[in-house]
């Protein structure tokens, strides 16, 4: 096939994307980027592609099946200004828009979540606003369509409250119609039942620093870069079996902003593999460490299966399990070290071992 007819990929994925990539070399073009979370059956995102083919649109969306039906969708439209990531929205914005190069979201018919209990599961909360302004450009746009009232006020209320954002509307953030904006499924369905739509706009109008508790509540804007995923080598005496190794299953850590669990605990020959959950802020990564014989003793990583952002929940649980080592074997030594210094030396000290009498001259 000669290269000009070689179809643009459409599909990206999470884990092959560095922080902050080059959007202009995945596109293939200098272009404006714009965003929109949860495209369902992705009907949005190709309207705007086909409508716009001077401007490059990101589709994210959470729900798998939701997601291949929008890659065929796209891939069928041929336009290569679209591209897709099975992802989670915030997410996506903390880790692969630099701050001030998005020029617009879009949210249509975000999940409402309507029962109380489930009310913290929405994106759009008190935090939100706050991220989105520094991922946003200056003149950038927020424009979210609901059938839900209450959501629509609430969001207006967080987005007023976060000083980045002027109305979009002439002053007035919410309108009822919206002529020449695309109907989704969901807005045919509300709109044939006579019922009101409700599209709320802001615009982006001057930078912000992001607040600490936003920091919190979003663990990956803390990452610097293409960080390395933590792992510990640790010498052990010659005549050790991994048997002798245990490890709680539970909750292992628990402070304001974090809480580790060993899931499960798989024992090999040669290695042990656990199932790891850490939830720090809005953030839930699972992911496998591995503990396995190494040229220098024994080693704890990341199992390569599944590769979590390398958070601060992440490298707290790299200690624990190195802990655990160092606890069952009093005359090992750590020989390589790559978590970060004051996370290890603090997870070392609540098992009360002294991290400078266990690191190897
Ligand atoms: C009610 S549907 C609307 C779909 C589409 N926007 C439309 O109007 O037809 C909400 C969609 O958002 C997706 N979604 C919800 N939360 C998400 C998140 N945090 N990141 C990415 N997608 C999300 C859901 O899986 C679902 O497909």
């Amino acid at each position: 096939m000669p290269e000009s007819e070689v179809k643009p990929q459409v599909e990206l994925k999470y884990a092959e994307l560095k922080p902050f990539p080059d959007w202009c070399k995945i596109f293939g073009k200098t272009c404006e980027l714009f965003l929109e979370i949860g495209i369902g059956n992705g009907e949005f995102v190709e309207w705007l592609g086909k409508n716009h083919p001077e401007k490059c649109f990101l589709g994210v969306e959470v729900n798998r099946l939701y997601f291949k039906k929008a890659v065929n969708r796209i891939k069928k439209a041929d336009l290569n200004n679209v591209k897709l990531l099975h992802a989670e929205g915030s997410k996506v914005l903390c880790k692969l828009f630099a701050p001030s190069t998005l020029s617009g979201l879009y949210l249509n018919f975000p999940d409402p979540w309507v029962k109380k209990k489930q009310k913290k599961r929405r994106l759009v909360n008190e935090f939100f606003p706050w991220l989105l302004q520094s991922r946003l450009k200056v003149g950038g746009f927020f424009l979210m369509v609901t059938d839900y009232q209450p959501y629509a006020e609430e969001v207006i209320e967080f987005f007023s409250k976060c000083k980045a954002f002027v109305p979009l509307w002439d002053s007035r953030p919410i309108k009822n119609e919206f002529p020449n904006y695309y109907h989704t499924k969901y807005a045919r369905k509300w709109l044939s039942q006579g019922l009101p739509l409700f599209y709320v706009g802001f615009k982006k109008v001057k930078h912000l620093e992001i607040p600490e508790e936003v920091l919190n509540y979003y663990p990956i804007l803390r990452l610097e870069g293409d960080e390395a995923l933590p792992a510990v080598v640790i010498k052990v005496p010659q005549k050790v079996s991994l048997s002798e190794i245990t490890f709680p299953e539970g909750v292992v850590w628990r402070d304001k902003n974090l809480v580790v669990k060993i899931l499960e605990v798989f024992k090999g020959k040669n290695s042990i593999l656990l199932d790891i959950l850490v939830s720090e802020g809005s953030l839930l990564q699972r992911f496998f460490v591995v503990i396995a014989t190494h040229p220098d003793g024994l080693i704890v990583k990341v199992h390569d299966s599944e590769l979590p952002d390398p958070t601060k929940g992440v490298h707290t649980a790299i200690s624990i399990l190195a802990a655990e080592v160092l606890k069952s074997f009093p005359q090992a030594k750590v020989v390589q070290n790559q978590c970060k210094s004051s996370v290890f030396n603090n997870v070392l000290k609540s098992f009360q071992i002294q991290p400078e009498l266990r690191k190897a001259p």
